[in-house]
Order: structure tokens, then C-alpha cells, then sequence
């Protein structure tokens, strides 16, 4: 027989040694680590890492969530951070909803020129094509894994709001293939993409009949915004996508609407208010100042709300549908795909996203399709509907917008739990 045991102590000492925390005292409460990762020459993008401040022996306990932004160009850091799902806002309150209470949150700053990521020439480093955000976050990925090793046995969980739903399918499924290919170690687990900009055209296509059935615009006001829907489906079916980008949709629905806010068509915004996708005006000013001299980044590009160039670059990418990589994950890989959807959001409307689901084809899609919709009570009050099956996941959100987080945290706080165990 060998004599095994010291080497088993040996190795629980090393696993032991693994999980002591790499922290530093960052903005807000508990544990944190930040820095920037060099994902190709000359592009830089940043990641922070709040540890979870529940109450368990190691942090590794609790699952890792990354939280992509949408924009594209919108801060994780900082629309993501300090507006949703942080543990303090702007003004230093502490949030009741906040992740980090229930497990480590990773936001990361992507595309590169995001936020705090920087890119060192203005032109030739900007991602252009979601492929590259995705090959992008995959080697961040495989840096930090290798500087914080502790996670390489933790369950990761990839959420995603917006834009950021575009960008999570297709990175979940390069970092499962740098996986099986044993370029990393990692136990990724699921993807789930709230209010998401994955087809493009089917959200573009709901807008006049969502407006219309809202009673927001009357048969008037439908026939314009239809017709220039009409004309973006032309021209992304000639795959003239630039061309579809140009279409002034959003300003003919401020003309019909008196200018709905689009984020959350029932929110009370004031004429005046800058207000816009649950950022608040202040906010830049508070990332400007406090969060970059915290943090000790004073020398890096001025963190902004959101960059322009990074959307510009990637014009000829944004009405190009991303179903084909939300059914390949279905069907490759092993991962949990989510999908939830904020019903009074007109950006990325539940119909529109209704129906790609119904239209996407994957294998195990006839037990979606026969699973039972069941209504999500929370606390005895309707919050929404979940259907899940084949994989596949579908929740229904009442009282939300684009951002489900901000504004029904006990539904996203379900949704939260049904993938990763917590919250
Ligand atoms: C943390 O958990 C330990 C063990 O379960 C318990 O004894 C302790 O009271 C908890 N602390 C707090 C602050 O809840
Ligand atoms: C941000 O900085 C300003 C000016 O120094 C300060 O008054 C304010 O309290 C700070 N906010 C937070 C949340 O720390
Ligand atoms: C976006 O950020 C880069 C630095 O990463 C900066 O050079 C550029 O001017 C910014 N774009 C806009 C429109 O401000
Ligand atoms: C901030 O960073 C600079 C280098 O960029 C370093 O010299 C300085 O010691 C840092 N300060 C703190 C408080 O970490
Ligand atoms: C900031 O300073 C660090 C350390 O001095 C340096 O490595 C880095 O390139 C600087 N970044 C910028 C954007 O100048």
C-alpha cells in the first residue's frame, strides 16, 4: 500500500493556501480585488472583484457571478456596480438588494475602451465583431484564473443585461471551448441574459405592435413606427447592417410618444431629467472622483458612462442577430441558458424576445416547448411567469423595465437563486 497520507495533507494545505484571499480595501464594504489585463497588445480591459460578504468559513463557498453590461460601451463598473447590484450607491447607502451579500461578483468593463478598459491606440484595438469581445473576455478570464486560482474550483455563473446579453452567449461558449480544450481551468456552469439585445431585428419588430397594444401610440403613430421598422427588416435581411443602425426608429417613437422613456415605459421621468438607463446623472462625476482616486487609477483613460467609439466600432456588428450561438450553447455545451425579460421595457420588448425563443431551434427544444409556464408568487404577490425545459430557461418579469435588477430586485433575486443556488 502507499503511503498516501501525507501527500493528501500536502494537498489540502496547497488547496487550503489556494482560497486565502488576494484583497485589498477597495470602495464599500468587504473584500475586493481590481486590475487590468492586457487581453491583446495594446488593449486593456478591467475587472473588479467584490468577495461575498456572507457569513461562510471561505469565500469559496459561494458561487462567482460576472455581470456584463449592455452599451455597447455602458460600464460594468459603474451602471452595474453602484446602480444595480453593488452594496453601496452613489451616495454610499447600502443596497438591500445587493449580490455581493450572497456571492463573489466579478463586473468586468467590456468591450475594451469601456468604463476603466482602455485601449492604447485609438484606432486598430477596438473590438469590431462580438467574436472579438468574446476571444477578449475569454483570455481576461484565463489571466485571472491563473492569478486568482481559488476560483478555478468555484462555479461560475455568467449574467448579462442588455447589450451584455449579446456578448455572454457567445463568450460562455468560448470559454467552454478553451475549457474542453484544457487551455483553463474553470467550472462554468450557466449564462442567463436579462432583456437581451440577441436579435436584433425581432425587438425592432415589436416596437409599433407593443406601442399600440400599451395604448402609448394609436393606429397613427403604429403605422409610422412600423414603417420604419419595416424598413430596417429590409435592409438587415440585405445584410446592409450599418444602414439598419442609421434608421432613426428611436426619434419617430419620441415624436408619436412625447417622448416615452424607452428604458421603462411606465417610469415617472421628468421632462428635464438626463436620466437615462438607470444611470444617474451624478454618476460619472462620482466614478471621476471618488471611485478612481479610491482605487488608485488616476493615470488611466477618464472612466465615462458610456463610450461613444466603442458603439461606433462596433456599428456594423449591433443588428446582427446572436440566436445562432444561443441554440449552440443548448446544443454543445452543458451549460444552463436563461432568459429574463423586464415586461414595460420597450428597448429589448418581451414580445420581441418571445419570439425568437419561439423561432430558435434546438434539440431538447419540444420539452421547452410541452413544459408547464407556471406563475413566479414571491411572498404571495404575482411578480411574473417561468417556464423552463430542455435546458432553457424563460422568466416573465411584472413591474420592470430594462433593468429587472433595479426595479423588482425580489424577482431577480429568484432568478438569482434558481441558477446559482443564492440569493
Ligand atoms: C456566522 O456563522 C457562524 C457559524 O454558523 C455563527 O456562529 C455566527 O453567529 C455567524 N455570524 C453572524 C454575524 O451572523
Ligand atoms: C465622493 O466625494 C465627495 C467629494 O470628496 C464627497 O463629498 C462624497 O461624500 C463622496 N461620496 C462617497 C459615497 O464616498
Ligand atoms: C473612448 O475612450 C478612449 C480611451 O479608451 C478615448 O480615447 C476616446 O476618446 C473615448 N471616446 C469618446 C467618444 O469619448
Ligand atoms: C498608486 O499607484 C502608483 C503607481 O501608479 C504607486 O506609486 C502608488 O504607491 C499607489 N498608491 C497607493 C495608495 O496604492
Ligand atoms: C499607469 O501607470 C502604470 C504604472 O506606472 C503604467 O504601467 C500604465 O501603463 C499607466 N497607464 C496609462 C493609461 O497611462
Amino acid at each position: 500500500m502507499q503511503v498516501k497520507t501525507p501527500i493528501c495533507l500536502l494537498q489540502l494545505l496547497l488547496l487550503h493556501s489556494l482560497a486565502w484571499v488576494q484583497a485589498r480595501r477597495g470602495f464599500g464594504p468587504g473584500d475586493q480585488d481590481w486590475g487590468y489585463v492586457e487581453v491583446r497588445e495594446g488593449a486593456h480591459l478591467f475587472y473588479w472583484l467584490y468577495y461575498t460578504t456572507a457569513n461562510v468559513s471561505a469565500y469559496t463557498d459561494r458561487p462567482l457571478v460576472i455581470w456584463l453590461q449592455g452599451g455597447p460601451g455602458i460600464a460594468s463598473t459603474g451602471c452595474g456596480c453602484f446602480e444595480q447590484l453593488g452594496p453601496i450607491d452613489i451616495e454610499g447607502r447600502p443596497r438591500d438588494s445587493n449580490w455581493v451579500q450572497h456571492m463573489n461578483v466579478l463586473f468586468i468593463d467590456s468591450p475594451v475602451g469601456t468604463g476603466f478598459s482602455y485601449v492604447e491606440q485609438p484606432h486598430g484595438h477596438y473590438a469590431m465583431h462580438n467574436n472579438r469581445i468574446a476571444l477578449d473576455l475569454v483570455e481576461l478570464m484565463h489571466q485571472f484564473l491563473l492569478q486568482y486560482p481559488a476560483f478555478q474550483r468555484v462555479p461560475i455563473h455568467i449574467f448579462s443585461e442588455s447589450y451584455g446579453g449579446k456578448m455572454a452567449p457567445e463568450f460562455a461558449l468560448e470559454l467552454h471551448l478553451a475549457e474542453q480544450r484544457g487551455e483553463l481551468v474553470c467550472q462554468l456552469k450557466s449564462v442567463v441574459m436579462g432583456n437581451p439585445w440577441t436579435s436584433p431585428l425581432d425587438s425592432t419588430l415589436s416596437y409599433a405592435p407593443y406601442l399600440l397594444q400599451m395604448g402609448i401610440v394609436d393606429h397613427v403613430g403604429y403605422r409610422d413606427i412600423a414603417g420604419v421598422a419595416a424598413e430596417i427588416a429590409r435592409l438587415v435581411y440585405a445584410g446592409k447592417w450599418l444602414q439598419a443602425l442609421d434608421q432613426s426608429i428611436q426619434e419617430v417613437i419620441e415624436t408619436h410618444t412625447g417622448g416615452v422613456f424607452l428604458y421603462n415605459t411606465q417610469r415617472r421621468v421628468h421632462v428635464n431629467d438626463v436620466y437615462r438607463y438607470g444611470e444617474d446623472p451624478q454618476l460619472r462625476e462620482f466614478m471621476v472622483n471618488n471611485v478612481t482616486r479610491t482605487l488608485n487609477l488616476t493615470n488611466m483613460s477618464e472612466w465615462m458612462a458610456q463610450n461613444a467609439t466603442v458603439f461606433i466600432k462596433l456599428g456594423g456588428d449591433i443588428f446582427k442577430p446572436a440566436v445562432d450561438i444561443v441554440a449552440r450553447l443548448l446544443d454543445e455545451t452543458p451549460l444552463r441558458v436563461g432568459v429574463y425579460s423586464g415586461m414595460l421595457d420597450l428597448l429589448c420588448a418581451t414580445p420581441g424576445t418571445v419570439n425568437w425563443i419561439n423561432r430558435m431551434q434546438w434539440h431538447r427544444k419540444d420539452q421547452y416547448v410541452s413544459a408547464t409556464r407556471r406563475p413566479l408568487r414571491i411572498k404571495g404577490m404575482l411578480e411574473g411567469y417561468e417556464k423552463q425545459g430542455g435546458g432553457f430557461s424563460m422568466f416573465w418579469i411584472y413591474r420592470a423595465g430594462h433593468l429587472v435588477q433595479q426595479d423588482n430586485p425580489a424577482a431577480m433575486s429568484h432568478i438569482l437563486r434558481e441558477f446559482t443556488g443564492f440569493g
